[in-house]
């Protein structure tokens, strides 16, 4: 019998503003192609923890600190399996995924970046920086991409984007802020909407 619902777990390592998008969209509706199962942070003291936990959503601690690179991605790929996930949401994983582990897991992981792809993208630009960085060069619009991870850093095939227009007078924290609550709240949802019904369908 074909699967109702891909089953997801979420990777995170802060806030987990992301996350409770995801959880508030599956609730309202707008996810219901996909059912988070699992939240996985390599912090435990990260606070999408317990955003998790206040949604009755499964959590485990993997620290990279602790296991180290391999270590880690093992322990992720067996609960992957342990729990029957279809696709890998990476919500503010602030660790980098080898090309071993990502090309296991082709067109099964994606990940949301706060800037329009590609500009102010790969090594080095992530959190603040990348909006530090679209000050800098004084862009007018920025945005947020949901992207496939693949073996290059942000280099992944492009899923959703949406644009913000960057006020004067930013600073790169309310710009920060300003793309979260625009942009990547809303395409995350969209994207993993989108992509588990491919997944489904057996498109991908
Ligand atoms: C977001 O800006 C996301 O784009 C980036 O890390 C931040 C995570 O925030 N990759 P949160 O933990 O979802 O609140």
């Amino acid at each position: 019998m074909p699967k109702a619902k891909v089953n997801i777990c979420v990777l995170v390592s802060g806030g987990g503003t992301n996350l409770q998008a995801l959880i508030d969209a599956q609730n309202g509706g707008i996810i219901k192609s996909g059912q988070i199962k699992l939240v996985i942070s390599n912090k435990s003291d990260a606070y999408a923890l317990v955003r998790a936990q206040n949604a009755g959503i499964a959590t485990a601690v993997v620290s990279k600190k602790e296991l180290g690179q391999q270590g880690m991605e093992d322990k992720i790929s067996s609960l992957i399996k342990q729990n029957g996930i279809d696709l890998i949401v990476l919500a503010g994983f602030m660790c980098i995924l080898t090309s071993d582990f990502t090309r296991e897991y082709d067109h099964r992981i994606i990940n949301i970046h706060p800037s329009l792809i590609p500009s102010f993208c790969g090594e080095g630009y992530y959190g603040l920086r990348v909006h530090e960085a679209a000050l800098a060069k004084g862009v007018k619009v920025t945005g947020a991409t949901v992207h496939f991870v693949n073996e290059i850093p942000d280099g992944g095939e492009i899923i959703m984007q949406k644009a913000v227009t960057i006020p004067d007078g930013s600073t790169a924290e309310s710009l920060q802020k300003r793309v979260m609550k625009l942009a990547e709240w809303r395409i995350l949802p969209l994207a993993c909407e989108k992509v588990s019904q491919k997944i489904l369908k057996e498109e991908i």
